[in-house]
């Protein structure tokens, strides 16, 4: 059984190997995700970006939407890395993008000292616009 550390590490280990595929041509700021499933599998994200600039993506949306699309809804953890800078947090779409699937989803990032930083998707987007807000009780 693999220790909280040692789950967030192989994380973080994944999401920086998606980096290396970052599409960032126009940004330079390559960033990698990796979503953990309840099952345990774990999905890769990295961010791509196109030359209308509103219509780019981010590494996290890239990570969940290929997750939900091979038929994954519950997820307990995320990790984030960017080439360029330790602790980026997911940006607001991004947070509320994977609040859709659970408000209780663990981010964790790397800090500049080499240690691992985690926060509550509860943490990180306080107040949020739930799904229950059109979905009632469903
Ligand atoms: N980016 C991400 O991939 N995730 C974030 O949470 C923040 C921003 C990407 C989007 C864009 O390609 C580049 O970083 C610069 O904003």
């Amino acid at each position: 059984m693999l220790q909280k550390v040692e789950i967030y590490r192989e994380l973080l280990d994944t999401a920086r190997a998606a980096f290396e595929n970052s599409y960032a041509p126009y940004s330079h700021f390559r960033v990698g995700a990796a979503l953990l499933t309840k099952e345990g599998k774990i999905f890769p994200g990295c961010n791509v970006e196109i030359v209308s600039y509103e219509g780019s993506i981010c590494a996290e949306r890239v990570a969940l939407a290929t997750a939900v699309s091979q038929g994954y809804r519950e997820f307990e953890a995320v990790a984030v890395v960017c080439e360029q800078a330790a602790e980026i947090w997911p940006c607001g779409v991004c947070r509320q993008y994977l609040a859709e699937f659970g408000i209780e989803l663990i981010v964790a990032v790397p800090t500049a000292d080499g240690a691992i930083k985690t926060l509550s998707l509860k943490e990180l987007l306080p107040h949020f616009f739930p799904p229950t807000a059109l979905l009632g009780g469903k």
